[in-house]
């Protein structure tokens, strides 16, 4: 029996249980593969006693359009990075990673398919180049991996957010108000870029932008004649303005290596006031509320489509290659490909133009 071991890390995404449950049903359609999967992304492995559980079509039965992951994810830590503590209380962090292929190698493990963004893909290419047989698939809200056309799970985000978008233009408009809707993306403004044409936003501020708080103020100004009208921002988590930097919040989580972003929204409200905007404005920050729930069905077959490939390059054997979509095909590019460098929006990206030519405001 050959055996395959399965993990989710970083930060959970709808579509993450599809892709597990596909990877099950397509193993199970071969006699000679064992399914089985790591809690918490690797942590399973390295915690003592190991947290494994197995998978057969009977554990991912309806899972398909469940969010977050039965197998839990983390953004901390790692095999590369594990949070220790000495005797006198000081955090540091040891290498576990030569410890957690021995301990895979002992388990008889042929294959690990590791589901997550650009960080946990960036473990899978330190694995493989220490010899483990491990394929990577794209996770991420931010849509930021690149190498691949898209990632699964923000279709769904970018749903939620248009939801919002939608949500908050009825309470704009009967409160002759201008909403500021912050949204996720760490350094990639595609959620907010998408959202703001699916729901007719008037002004989208993304980090790949840096924004002219004037040119922000006389495109809202444009939306009132005396004090009535009203205004919808969507304004990524980490966009910035000109000569500024971006907003983030103190981090006192061990072992949490990313910037916490978040009060843009605010901060740009602020901006605006001293600019001497003097309409009534208010901030909504959608937050986790854009991972959560149930996947579209867009990502539901993308997530399948991405399970079932992962499984057969287990089956052909190739390694250290991240399952990418490449419209209408599902390919394995290298890993070291796909970590190199971000997919983030430019301005001759098709989206600016269509963005411009609705007339929405970029903030330059
Ligand atoms: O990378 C996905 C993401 O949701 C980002 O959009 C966001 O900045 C970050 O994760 C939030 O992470 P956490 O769940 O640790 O707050």
């Amino acid at each position: 029996m050959k055996r395959v071991l399965v993990a989710t890390g970083g930060g959970d995404c709808p579509g993450l249980n599809a892709v597990i449950r596909a990877i099950v049903h397509r193993a199970s359609k071969e006699n000679d593969w064992q399914v089985l999967g790591s809690i918490q992304a690797f942590n399973g492995v390295l915690w003592e006693p190991m947290e494994i559980v197995e998978l057969d079509n009977k554990t991912v039965a309806g899972i398909h359009f469940q969010g977050g992951t039965i197998l839990e994810t983390t953004n901390k830590g790692g095999p590369f990075a594990w949070p220790v503590k000495n005797n006198e209380g000081i955090w540091s962090t040891d290498d576990r990673s030569d410890e957690m292929i021995r301990r895979l190698r002992h388990m008889n493990i042929d294959a690990v398919i590791n589901i997550g963004g650009d960080g946990s893909q960036g473990i899978s290419q330190r694995l493989y180049e220490k010899g483990l047989n491990i394929i990577g698939v794209p996770k991420t809200i931010d849509n930021d991996l690149s190498s691949t056309d898209t990632t699964f799970g923000f279709q769904t985000a970018v749903q939620i957010a248009t939801e919002a978008v939608d949500k908050l233009v009825t309470t704009a408009a009967s409160h002759n108000r201008v909403f500021v809707l912050e949204v996720m993306g760490r350094n990639a403004g595609w959620i907010a870029l998408n959202a703001a044409i699916a729901g007719g936003a008037e002004v989208c501020l993304i980090p790949e932008i840096p924004y002219d708080i004037n040119k922000v103020k006389n495109a809202l100004e444009k939306r009132f004649k005396r004090n009535r009208g009203f205004a919808v921002v969507v304004v990524s988590e980490g966009a910035y303005p000109e000569n500024g930097s971006v907003v983030f919040k103190e981090n006192t989580e061990i072992g949490y290596e990313n910037i916490k972003l978040g009060g843009v929204s605010r901060q740009l409200i602020t901006e605006l006031a001293e600019a001497g905007f003097k309409h009534d404005m208010r901030e909504t920050i959608l937050g986790h509320l854009q991972r959560g729930g149930v996947p579209i069905a867009y990502d539901r077959v993308l997530s399948s489509q991405m399970g079932v490939k992962a499984m057969e390059m287990a089956i052909d054997g190739d390694f250290g290659k991240m399952v990418a979509y490449h419209h209408p095909d599902f390919v394995a590019v290298d890993l070291k490909d796909a970590i190199a460098s971000p997919n983030l929006i430019t301005k001759d990206n098709a989206l600016i133009s269509t963005a411009k030519g609705l007339g929405i405001c970029l903030g330059y």
